[in-house]
């Protein structure tokens, strides 16, 4: 065996665990890109949550706090408006203020729903999808169906929320992109399943809208249903027989 210097032995050892370096790291850096993107995953996970919590929270706090200061409001000006002394000056500046109370009052609810549809915590996910369907039907003159049945949509707040997300983004798109005149959701649960599909009649979604840059629509509902370990098909004209968008998701239910 060729003997080596001490120098040459060491720069041999140099070489040596470069050349293993430099294998060794394109696997590497393929792991830890699959790993941060998993903690993106996560990430994205973790700010949705933090994103509805703090919604909720604020939804609250509109509704209680300055919703109560601002019915106690028109309560004491409806007192005064009662005293018979004031004059027909005092009196039509009252009757003003009264309106822009009730603007301020509808306004305030209107945000707070915005922000977190009462819906939701009062009668859970069915009653919530059936207020967003006749919002739906009286913003925009699309017909739309809603079929589900009340009692298979008691669920934990993470899928209820999920759903309704979905549901809510859907339409919105619908409204903005379709064209269409009629819409079908349905919501039902089944062997440990919750099977959302939400089906319109439009133009129907091109295979490049999928992936179009700052459209974070879609990819919000990915992400939402891969939070919670689900399955999304976003289809459109050439998939669908029938024409339109369909939209089908899975989420396996605790
Ligand atoms: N129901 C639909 N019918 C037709 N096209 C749709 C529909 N939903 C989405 N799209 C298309 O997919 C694109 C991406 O949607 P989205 O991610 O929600 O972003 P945005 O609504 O902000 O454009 C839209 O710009 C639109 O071209
Ligand atoms: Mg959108």
């Amino acid at each position: 065996m060729e003997k080596l210097g001490k120098s040459a032995r060491r720069r041999s050892k140099q070489a040596d665990i470069r050349s293993r370096r430099d294998c060794q790291a394109p696997g590497r850096r393929a792991t830890d890109r699959a790993i941060s993107y998993d903690q993106l995953r996560d990430l994205s996970a973790a700010l949705q949550t933090t994103r509805e919590e703090e919604r909720a929270h604020i939804a609250r706090e509109l509704h209680d706090d300055l919703g109560q200061l601002l019915a106690t409001l028109r309560v004491d000006l409806s007192l005064l408006q009662q005293q018979a002394d004031s004059s027909a000056q005092t009196t039509r500046q009252m009757r003003s203020m009264d309106k822009l109370l009730q603007r301020a009052i509808t306004s305030l609810r209107r945000i707070a729903t915005n922000l977190r549809p009462h819906a939701l915590d009062e009668g859970g996910l069915y009653y919530a999808l059936q207020t967003l369907r006749q919002e739906f039907i009286q913003r925009h003159g699309i017909s739309c169906q809603l079929e589900a049945q009340e009692s298979e949509l008691i669920l934990d707040d993470r899928y209820s929320t999920a759903a309704f997300r979905i549901v809510q983004e859907s339409l919105t798109n619908i409204a903005r992109h379709a064209h269409a005149s009629q819409v079908w959701i349905s919501v039902h649960r089944r062997d440990g399943l919750l099977h959302l599909q939400i089906r319109d009649n439009g133009r129907g979604i091109a295979p490049d809208d999928l992936n179009k840059a700052h459209s974070f629509g879609l990819l919000g509902m990915r992400e939402r249903v891969w939070a919670l370990d689900g399955e999304i098909q976003i289809r459109g004209r050439e998939a669908n027989g029938d024409g339109g968008t369909r939209i089908t998701v899975e989420l396996p239910l605790p």
